[in-house]
């Protein structure tokens, strides 16, 4: 049996297949609905999950190796191998107030400031360093809409074009930490398939550093 790959789905999806394209799989047509597909080619199964739940399929074996942001590694610690940072992706981590607010920078926040989120863990540890005590709000996603409608006072969230802050009129005002995909292995398999994972890992390397477009 071939290597099980968890990945995930949306637009980081769409910004590896040129690779796996380039790797000679990838012809997959559309797979919106899919959740498992099978790359001949590749010799490798492919998991399409939710990029939150891509270290889960990894770290329980379920996937002997996955692709996931280095955010949701953050979030998530774990228990995974971490191989190779592909450069893709890429996209930061921010705390972002509406354009309105005074704050100007993270230190201005004040005391037991509502701060929404998908990265609670991160977002804890970033405030807790800084000294700085803020009230967190887990979410699960369209966090720009918290400050919008006065559920929080700022938030901390990925951005990437910096189009979905822009549009909801919010304006950043601290880094938290910077976020590519990384390919990641479950120690075990990592064990057990060690040269397969090294040989794509080797391959995987040597497409990024020469830059890949889709065929
Ligand atoms: C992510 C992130 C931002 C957006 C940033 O959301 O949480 O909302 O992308 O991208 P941009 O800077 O290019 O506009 P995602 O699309 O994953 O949806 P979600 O908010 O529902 O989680």
């Amino acid at each position: 049996m071939g290597l099980r790959c968890a990945i995930p789905k949306g637009r980081p999806m769409e910004q590896l297949l040129p690779y796996f394209q380039a790797l000679g799989g990838g012809r997959w047509g559309d797979v919106s609905r899919r959740l498992t597909l099978v790359d001949e080619d590749l010799g490798i199964t492919f998991f399409l999950a939710k990029s939150m739940d891509v270290p889960t399929y990894v770290e329980y074996g379920a996937a002997d190796i996955g692709i996931s942001g280095k955010d949701v590694l953050l979030e998530h610690d774990k228990y995974v191998v971490e191989l190779l940072d592909l450069g893709l992706s890429r996209c930061q981590l921010v705390v972002a107030v509406p354009e309105n607010s005074s704050v100007r920078t993270v230190a201005d926040l004040h005391f037991n400031s509502r701060v929404a989120t998908k990265y609670p863990r991160v977002a804890e540890e970033f405030f807790n360093r800084k000294g700085i005590q803020v009230e967190l709000i887990p979410m699960n996603g369209s966090v720009e809409l918290a400050p919008l409608v006065g559920l929080a006072d700022a938030i901390v969230d990925i951005t990437e074009t910096g189009t979905t802050l822009r549009e909801n009129g919010l304006r950043v005002v601290g880094t938290v930490a910077e976020s590519s995909l990384r390919l990641i292995a479950n120690p075990v398999s990592y064990k057990v398939a060690f040269d397969e994972i090294n040989r794509l890992v080797d391959t995987m390397r040597s497409l990024i550093d020469s830059g890949v477009s889709a065929r």
